[in-house]
């Protein structure tokens, strides 16, 4: 079974009736877009509709898929919430970029939006968080019922949404604040899943440094060194001056799979899907087109680069862009909403995990899930246009290989970690790099032949674009190996 096999056999296990629901009767939701009111949901008997406001761009999802989007935002430990339909009818709910609630209901809709002061960049030095974390208060830890506003995220691992405030403090999103950045929590200190944090932010940095975009991340140490957290700015909330409409989605929810069904995707069919919308949009050139393809191959790639089993159809998003003073069609035949594959989120060295040692690709490519060679990789590249895919996975191979080659030169206790978190951290990072070592001579890549990377050079990647002066760069230190460290122990 590919992917973290534990956690889907679980899932599949669960009895959820996620059936969509039609809305009741001549029911109305109203649908606000940030703090901005879009239009409302209703029900024409069939399937749900969008009614935008005569102003307001015409809504991405096309009626049909109305429901399975929606599903789609739900956390999926909450299986019985997924008859969404009777939800928002009782509730008000905010999802991403979304607020839903019925009508008449006077939840206040909350922008969400990154500034200089509020990016995580700018607290951040060498990768590690700088800033504080407010501490939860005795709501968020006592046992009382959430007001249902507060913003909701979806995905297996325990996460939260929060914000950085002007005093740089990472606070928890409570119903009446933005919600700007993940934080990935996986307390767990010991057991197999011990540091899954550190190694998904090493990942994220390994990422960017092979070429693939990835969101601004941090990594946030526990004062005494026993556990850590990873913080991931959300790249569908606008930055600065940016007064687009962002809007992400992601490949199960295009597809119109249930959230069930995400490790059955094909991504032949998802790419299919994903270039038939591409087709549709008004700002979309055959460059821009092309473009998606060679992000869309790369994500897979890096996935078989970086021997990651849980690239499902719900970790792999498109992100679409509209300029809302534009002129809005609101023909289905053709959306003004440009599209883009997101950045990269969720990346992990899944074989490192004790236990994964021999996890294969969560999704098929051409009904392989282990053993791709070049030429799969070829033939997989060829069927969405790609013409130089054996060369783009074989890069990545070796990027992601010396990369992680560089994480394992670090002793933990570098990132402020301490006692058996920081051993579980090492063996993780050590795991990851002779994995993705054996992945690239797998690829033809032979790292001995190749000079060592120092992880300066791996943290030092900033991608093109995202590049943002944080006023930080200068005061980093050069992060020591671990003869070093332990020479200064
Ligand atoms: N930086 C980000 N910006 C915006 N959305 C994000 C970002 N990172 C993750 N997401 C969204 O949140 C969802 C959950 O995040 P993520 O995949 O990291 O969590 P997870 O619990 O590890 O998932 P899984 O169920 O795959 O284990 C993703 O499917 C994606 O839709
Ligand atoms: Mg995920």
């Amino acid at each position: 079974m590919g992917g973290l096999s534990i956690i889907a056999a679980w899932e599949n296990s669960r009895t959820i009736d996620d059936t969509p629901q039609p809305l009741p009767g001549k029911q109305f939701v109203d649908v606000f877009y940030q703090e901005i009111p879009w239009g409302r949901f209703y029900d024409n008997g069939l399937s749900w509709k969008m009614e935008e406001r005569p102003d307001a761009p015409a809504f991405p999802v096309a009626d049909a898929d109305i429901h399975r989007f929606l599903q789609s935002l739900f956390p999926e430990t909450e299986g019985d919430k997924h008859q969404v339909a009777s939800l928002f009818l009782s509730e008000p709910r905010r999802l991403m970029n979304l607020l839903i609630r019925p009508e008449g209901d006077k939840t206040v809709p909350v922008r969400n939006h990154i500034d200089a002061e509020s990016r995580v960049a700018r607290h951040t030095t060498r990768g590690l968080f700088v800033g504080t974390m407010v501490p939860p208060t005795a709501s968020d830890t006592q046992d009382f019922d959430p007001h249902p506003a507060e913003p909701k995220l979806s995905g297996m691992q325990p996460k939260a949404p929060v914000f950085i405030d002007r005093q740089g403090n990472v606070n928890f999103s409570s119903e009446r604040d933005p919600f700007t950045l993940l934080m990935k929590f996986n307390y767990d200190q010991r057991g197999s899943k011990a540091g899954l944090p550190v190694l998904e932010w090493a990942a994220q940095q390994v990422s960017r440094y092979a070429g693939i975009e990835t969101p601004d991340t941090a990594l946030m140490v526990d004062g005494d060194g026993s556990r850590a957290a990873l913080l991931s700015e959300r790249f569908d909330v606008p930055c600065g001056q940016d007064s687009r409409w962002l809007f992400a989605m992601d490949g199960a929810a295009l597809m119109g799979l249930p959230t069930s069904d995400k490790y059955k995707a094909n991504p032949i069919q998802l790419w299919r899907r994903m270039d038939e919308i591409a087709r549709q949009s008004k700002g979309m050139s055959d460059d821009d087109r092309q473009k998606m393809a060679e992000q869309f191959f790369d994500r897979f790639a890096l996935a078989w680069a970086m021997a990651d089993g849980d690239l499902h159809a719900k970790n792999v998003s498109v992100l679409f862009t509209c300029d809302p003073s534009a002129p809005s069609p609101k023909s289905i035949k053709s959306t003004p909403w440009k599209m883009t594959l997101s950045p990269a989120y969720d990346t992990v060295c899944t074989r490192a995990i004790p236990g994964f040692g021999d996890d294969r690709m969560a999704l098929k490519i051409n009904g392989k899930d282990d053993g791709l060679s070049l030429s799969a990789w070829e033939k997989f590249g060829g069927q969405i246009g790609i013409k130089d895919a054996g060369n783009r996975v074989a890069c990545l191979s070796e990027k992601v290989a010396l990369g992680f080659a560089a994480f394992a030169t670090v002793h933990p206790a570098q990132w402020g970690l301490d006692g058996e978190y920081a051993q579980s951290v090492s063996r993780l990072l050590d795991r990851a790099a002779t994995v993705t070592r054996e992945r690239a001579r797998y690829m033809g890549v032979h790292l001995d032949a190749l000079p060592q990377v120092s992880i300066n050079e791996v943290m030092e990647s900033r991608m093109e674009g995202l590049a943002l002066n944080t006023g930080n760069q200068d005061q980093e230190e050069p992060i020591r190996g671990k003869s070093e460290v332990d020479d200064m122990r």
